[in-house]
């Protein structure tokens, strides 16, 4: 089983050691275009190999795809990350064309790859790999879900002081400030959160959730990449492992929660063939129409990219 990482920067490198630590998939290849970095990283992470006791095989590549053929999933990393004061949507211009270019050398290389956006904005990045890609909306995907999802979690597991992993929960929408998390579809052992904790301090964690991602560029000046690289990495074992996961994937929606044609993360189940089906589950009105107001804000960036002329 055979993994490409492309983008050796923080996020793309962190997801492939994961990869590889975990013994993931046993062929992992880090592309990116600068001069020798994904060589250099990915020799560092092959000795750790002895030490961390694992035997994937970690090789890196400076813009060649031809070593990436044969992939069964390409996590598509590359593009310029948020400094402070940009929102995702600022990256658009640039990322775009990188997305497509790497896109289409993923797919002339590997025509059954299932491919992972991470790079932002990244509902748009999904839009514009798909329009690339020309390989059906259920391998193109996105990961944001599972990282919004985790940052949640991982605040619930603080305030109540439990283990993170006991909490279950559903975070639907756009990978931004409008991002829809759903503390009716929030469980703790089983328990629904609002039994266990106050409607304020609920509501406290689902603001800090939905600005998470700025949290972090705040405190480092750059975007995170431990908790992204480690949810891409989720995702491609679910891929590889066939393990039929649901999680909050990005997808193309064609009518699934009176969405049509746009990328928006929903609840699916992932498996070897990608995206292996959307649920659909019941939200009420006000969560309807938080999905739509997130729905319509990246349809504005949408928007945006059509106008550019990129694809
Ligand atoms: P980074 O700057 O550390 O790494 C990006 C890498 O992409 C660099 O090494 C660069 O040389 C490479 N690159 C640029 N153009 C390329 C091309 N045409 N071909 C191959 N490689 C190319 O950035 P970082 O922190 O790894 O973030 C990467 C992207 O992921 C950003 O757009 C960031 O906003 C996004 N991101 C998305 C998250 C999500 O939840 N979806 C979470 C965190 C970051
Ligand atoms: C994040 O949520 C910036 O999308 C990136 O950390």
């Amino acid at each position: 089983m055979k993994v490409t990482v492309v983008g050796a920067g923080n996020v793309g490198s962190t997801c492939a050691n994961v990869l590889a630590h975990n013994e993931i998939a046993n062929e992992i290849v880090l592309l990116d275009i600068k001069e020798g970095i994904a060589e250099g990283k990915a020799l560092d992470m092959w000795e750790t190999s002895p030490v961390n006791l694992y035997d994937s095989r970690i090789t890196g590549s400076t813009n060649d795809y031809s070593k990436t053929a044969g992939s069964e999933v390409v996590v598509i990393t590359s593009g310029i990350p948020r400094k402070p004061g940009m929102s995702r949507d600022d990256l658009i211009a640039t990322n775009a064309g990188i997305v497509k270019s790497v896109t289409e050398n993923v797919i002339e290389h590997s025509p059954n790859a299932k491919i992972i956006i991470v790079s932002n904005p990244l509902d748009v990045m999904c839009y514009t790999a798909y329009l690339s890609a020309k390989v059906g909306k259920s391998k193109v995907m996105g990961m944001a879900g599972v990282l919004d999802t985790a940052r949640y979690r991982s605040f619930l597991a603080m305030e109540l002081n439990v283990s993170p992993k006991d909490i279950q929960a559903l975070l639907m929408g756009g990978h931004g400030d409008t991002m829809v998390p759903l503390p009716r579809y929030t469980t703790v052992g089983g328990i629904p959160v609002t039994e266990l904790i106050s409607a304020e301090k609920l509501d406290a964690i689902i603001e800090r959730t939905k600005f998470g991602g700025g949290e972090i560029v705040k405190l480092l000046g750059t975007s995170a990449w431990y908790a992204p690289g480690a949810a891409a990495a989720q995702m491609v074992e679910a891929i590889v492992k066939d393990q039929k996961r649901v999680l909050p994937v990005c997808s193309w929606l064609e009518g699934e929660y009176g969405q049509n044609g746009i990328y928006l993360g929903v609840p699916v189940i992932l498996g070897k063939n990608g995206i292996e089906k959307i649920l659909e589950v019941d939200l009420n009105a006000e969560e309807q129409a938080m999905l739509e107001e997130s729905a319509g804000a990246v349809r504005n960036v949408m928007s945006v990219l059509d106008g550019m002329d990129v694809l």
